[in-house]
């Protein structure tokens, strides 16, 4: 064996990682990064105007899209973090509220009135010519 082999087999054992573990960090980067769904505007037409707000279905999660700005779409996981009823925006506040206790989130996903006390989940979104792209 070369000494540079010898080196980088001793650097492997002494820091607790294998081969394999290296090998497969790539694929647990990506999977962080998520998957990116792309939703032509065309079929969304409630979010081609600010205020706009649609639950659907994106790979098998529900998913909450608010039109919060000219430039802008938000995408949260709509299923309330209290007692899990399925949250709507209300574009006179701004809010998301949740119907069952009166939960209400602001456009962070944050409480900002209980009974919930964890936020809603969100996903990066972002409107990309004629397409919002979430990434789950
Ligand atoms: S389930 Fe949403 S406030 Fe209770």
């Amino acid at each position: 064996m070369s000494s540079s082999g010898f080196g980088r087999r001793r650097f492997l054992l002494g820091s607790g990682l294998s081969l394999g573990t290296l090998l497969a960090l790539p694929t647990v980067a990506a999977r962080a990064e998520g998957h990116k769904v792309a939703v032509p505007l065309a079929k969304l037409e409630v979010l081609k105007s600010v205020g706009g707000s649609i639950a659907l279905k994106l790979k098998d999660k529900l998913v909450l899209l608010v039109r919060d700005s000219a430039t802008s779409v938000r995408a949260f996981n709509p299923i309330c973090t209290h007692r899990q009823c399925v949250v709507a925006f209300s574009a006179n506040d701004r809010k998301i509220k949740c119907p069952c206790h009166g939960s209400q989130f602001d456009l962070d996903g944050h409480v900002v009135h209980g009974p919930a006390s964890r936020a809603l989940e969100t996903y990066a979104a972002e409107l990309a010519g004629e397409q919002v792209i979430v990434t789950l």
